[in-house]
């Protein structure tokens, strides 16, 4: 449904995306994750047929993006990350209008537009102004625009960005059960949703994938170490001294609490249990712990792990080489 082959883009001198590759089967519904400024929306558009390429190929749906970009979005439910919504018209105006558009008429397009607006919420909203909106109502409206023609692909870049928790499941629901006749790309940072959602992920950070498996396969790749948090109060840098501790691959400084008590995570190799040495160092350092428990790493560890260890911050700016 997606073949994507060495695609780049490049915004004056700054590579947004960086020869990536990949392929979305039909039917799949796939998560594509990373950090702010990752390249996650710049695919995105360049996938709906809304801007091109610097080099490499994509085809959607059998179109090829460049050379076919109207069939592309005829075939494409998009939802931009900023849905550039008429804030003059009102909802089912808006929807009718847009339905239009993707060639919907007459009573298919009015029945459809009762459907979308019926699936996403909106339907009590649908004499209401898209400016008057709050903004998890305009999130469900570009939803809605996205789902009208029935496209057999849907890029949704963030679609729960706004919405409520119980919104948000509705979404999820809803996506399950697009999941039959529908193929899904979507971006989210919500990796809780993701791990219940998606098929497959895809993490992509400072334009180049860096992970491509199911939720489940890069979860238990990192589950070959555990997690040790630590609540400590002591004297001295216990940063090196817990880092210092044999097992002990990396510690992180976690948030700040109310002092003087300093929270730890202890990324900890496989086959060891540190805990007895933490305490005996803490005897031994006059520290006091109230707090220390195992974790097993959730795809969210894995992806700060991608996050953190790609380098250079993900908005610094990558010269062309
Ligand atoms: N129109 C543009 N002109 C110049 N640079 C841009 C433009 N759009 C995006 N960029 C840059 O390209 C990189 C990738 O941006 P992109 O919006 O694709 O990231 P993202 O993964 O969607 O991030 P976020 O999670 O914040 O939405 C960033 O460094 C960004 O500053
Ligand atoms: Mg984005």
């Amino acid at each position: 449904m997606i073949d994507v082959q060495n695609l780049t883009k490049q915004y004056a001198g700054r590579i947004a995306v960086n020869d990536i590759s990949f392929r979305v089967e039909p039917g799949e519904i796939v998560g594509f994750l990373g950090p702010n400024g990752a390249g996650k929306s710049t695919t995105m558009r360049i996938l709906s047929g809304y801007m091109p390429a610097t080099s490499g190929s994509a085809r959607v749906a059998g179109f090829d993006v460049f050379q076919q970009s109207l069939d592309v979005r005829r075939s494409v439910g998009y939802m931009p990350e900023m849905a550039p919504l008429y804030t003059e018209m009102r909802v089912k105006e808006y929807l009718r209008f847009r339905a239009e558009l993707k060639g919907l008429s007459g009573y298919a397009m009015r029945k459809r537009v009762g459907e979308v607006m019926e699936l996403t919420g909106v339907n009590e909203m649908r004499r209401r102004l898209i400016g008057n909106l709050s903004k998890g109502y305009r999130q469900r409206v570009a939803l809605a625009d996205a789902l009208v023609h029935q496209p057999k692909l849907l890029i949704l870049d963030e679609p729960t960005n706004g919405l409520d928790p119980v919104q948000i499941r509705h979404v999820r629901d809803l996506l399950r059960n697009l999941k039959s006749k529908h193929t899904v790309l979507l971006s989210t940072h919500i990796l809780h949703e993701v791990e219940q959602t998606c098929d497959r992920v895809i993490m992509i950070n400072n334009g180049r994938i860096r992970a491509n498996d199911t939720p489940q396969h890069l979860a238990a790749q990192m589950r070959s170490t555990t997690l040790l948090h630590i609540e400590v109060d002591g004297k001295g840098d216990l940063m090196t001294d817990l880092s210092a501790l044999p097992g002990v691959r990396k510690v992180a400084d976690e948030e700040q609490l109310v002092t003087p008590w300093r929270r730890f995570t202890l990324r900890v190799e496989p086959g060891n249990d540190v805990r007895d040495a933490v305490l005996e160092l803490a005897m031994k350092q006059n520290w006091r712990i109230r707090e220390m428990h195992r974790q097993l790493p959730t795809l969210e560890d894995v992806f700060v792990e991608f996050a953190m260890n790609a380098g250079a911050p993900s908005d610094s700016p990558t010269h062309v080489l």
